[in-house]
């Protein structure tokens, strides 16, 4: 599993917590303005909340760097067997170039051992995203509406 050119991707680590939330707020006010709500969770999210996640022991986070620039992250959070994906984010002028596949991927294999299944949900009117994940193997398992009336989509993958 290599990355895109010129990518680097490792754990996250506490110094990266101000820079990987600006970049995360970046990545999601796409999906804000997709679904008119500037209050998407991602988007909610302080530096508190991401140094958090960062330390967790059941968390994986992972930031993606181009040279000293974080351009991407994702997180996994385990749940004994299951592992969450969430939090995948790639700033907006690096698109399209594969980090955000690799990302995918590199937070699946450092998943602990335990977990045997990938979930996670996503935007269910983005179309283009759900697709992605179909190709790295997820499939549809239901949809549901968020409290504040936004679709989402929500996807499995045996590991
Ligand atoms: C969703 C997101 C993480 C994807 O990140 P990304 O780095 O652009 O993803 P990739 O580059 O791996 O794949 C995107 C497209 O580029 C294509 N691509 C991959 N490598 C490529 C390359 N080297 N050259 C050109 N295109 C490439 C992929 O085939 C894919 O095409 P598609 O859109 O037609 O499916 C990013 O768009 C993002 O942060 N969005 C906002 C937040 C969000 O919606 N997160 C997910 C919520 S669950």
């Amino acid at each position: 599993m290599t990355p895109p050119a010129g990518v680097v991707v490792r754990p996250a680590v506490d110094a990266d917590a101000g820079e990987l939330l600006t970049v995360q707020r970046a990545a999601f006010v796409a999906e804000a303005q997709r679904y008119g709500d500037p209050s998407l969770p991602p988007l909610r999210e302080d530096v508190a909340a991401v140094r958090a996640a960062i330390t967790a022991d059941d968390v994986v986070c992972l930031v993606a760097l181009r040279g000293t620039r974080l351009v991407g992250t994702v997180r996994l959070h385990v749940e004994g067997s299951l592992g969450h994906v969430g939090r995948l984010a790639v700033a907006p002028d690096q698109e399209r170039l594969g980090i955000g596949t690799h990302l995918l991927a590199a937070v699946e294999a450092a998943a602990p051992q335990e977990v045997t299944e990938f979930r996670l949900f996503t935007g269910g009117d983005s179309a283009a995203t759900v697709a992605r994940y179909e190709r790295a193997g997820y499939h549809r398992t239901r949809t549901s509406v968020d409290d504040r009336g936004v679709p989402l989509a929500h996807l499995a993958k045996v590991r």
